[in-house]
């Protein structure tokens, strides 16, 4: 938690309801991810203006691979779109792009191109944007019970020594700190696979507002919501008495 217990440090965002935004208008699902990047926009000026230090943005999930192949690739080259229209505004900003997921599953164009404006923002000291593209969590805690395993075979690591920082340290990003809030757009109440081992204690946001029509004033609400509540982490409150 940073010094304003108030705000949280880090949100994620499960960026939902895309298709049904666009079949409310007649129009095709494609049109719905493309209808997206305004909200990401705005998504970042809020985060960027309450002093939230780290955003990840739920984008491409591993179950995503099962859609049609056509939406399957329209959405991979909007993400190289969105990295050529938007990379250097975020850079003057001073936001570093960072990714989450099995990111050798993408496409080679728009890995390279994650991996350059990933580079070129490296340095920037503002908020940290996460895209989390062909992201599981239980991926991601397979991935790391792997990496143990073979550390273990290897004798560099003991069973007996295992804890619970073993694991968040092989994570894909080990040095984020779990999400405090997560928000999810489209009326669906679950997780979907995103953050499961990080978001042990996070506080759940869900919103009917359809990713395409987010706007700023949706995460400010998310933000005072999170701001009223009462985090307790299996202990007791502050002010319960005794
Ligand atoms: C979220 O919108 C975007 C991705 C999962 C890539 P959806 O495409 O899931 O939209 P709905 O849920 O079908 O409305
Ligand atoms: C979750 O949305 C994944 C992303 C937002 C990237 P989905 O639309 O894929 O989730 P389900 O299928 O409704 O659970
Ligand atoms: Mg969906």
């Amino acid at each position: 938690m940073g010094l304003d217990e108030s705000l949280p440090a880090h949100v994620g965002i499960i960026m939902d309801g895309n298709g049904r935004w666009a079949r409310k208008r007649g129009l095709l699902r494609i049109e719905g991810h493309r209808a997206a990047e305004r909200s990401i926009h705005e998504a970042v000026e809020g985060c960027g203006e309450r002093s939230v230090g780290y955003l990840t943005l739920y984008a491409f999930s591993t179950e995503n691979w099962k859609r049609p192949s056509a939406e399957v690739s329209f959405i991979m080259k909007l993400l190289s779109r969105f990295l050529e229209r938007n990379v250097d505004d975020l850079d003057q900003n001073g936001v570093r792009i960072r990714a989450t997921g099995r990111l050798d599953d993408l496409p080679e164009g728009p890995r390279r191109d994650l991996e350059r404006a990933m580079k070129r923002t490296a340095a920037n000291d503002g908020l940290h944007l996460i895209l989390a593209l062909s992201y599981g969590g239980r991926s991601e805690i397979l991935d790391a019970v792997r990496r143990i395993a073979s550390e273990v075979s290897r004798d560099e690591l003991s069973p007996s020594e295992l804890t619970m920082g073993t694991i968040s340290s092989r994570l894909y990003l080990p040095d984020v700190p779990d999400p405090d809030l997560i928000i999810r757009t489209s009326g669906e109440m679950r997780l979907s696979n995103f953050l499961l081992w990080q978001s042990a204690y996070s506080e759940l946001y869900f919103t009917d507002v359809l990713w395409p029509d987010f706007r700023k004033e949706h995460l400010f609400e998310a933000l005072d919501d999170y701001a009223g509540r009462s985090r307790r982490f299996g202990s007791l409150s502050r002010d319960s008495d005794n």
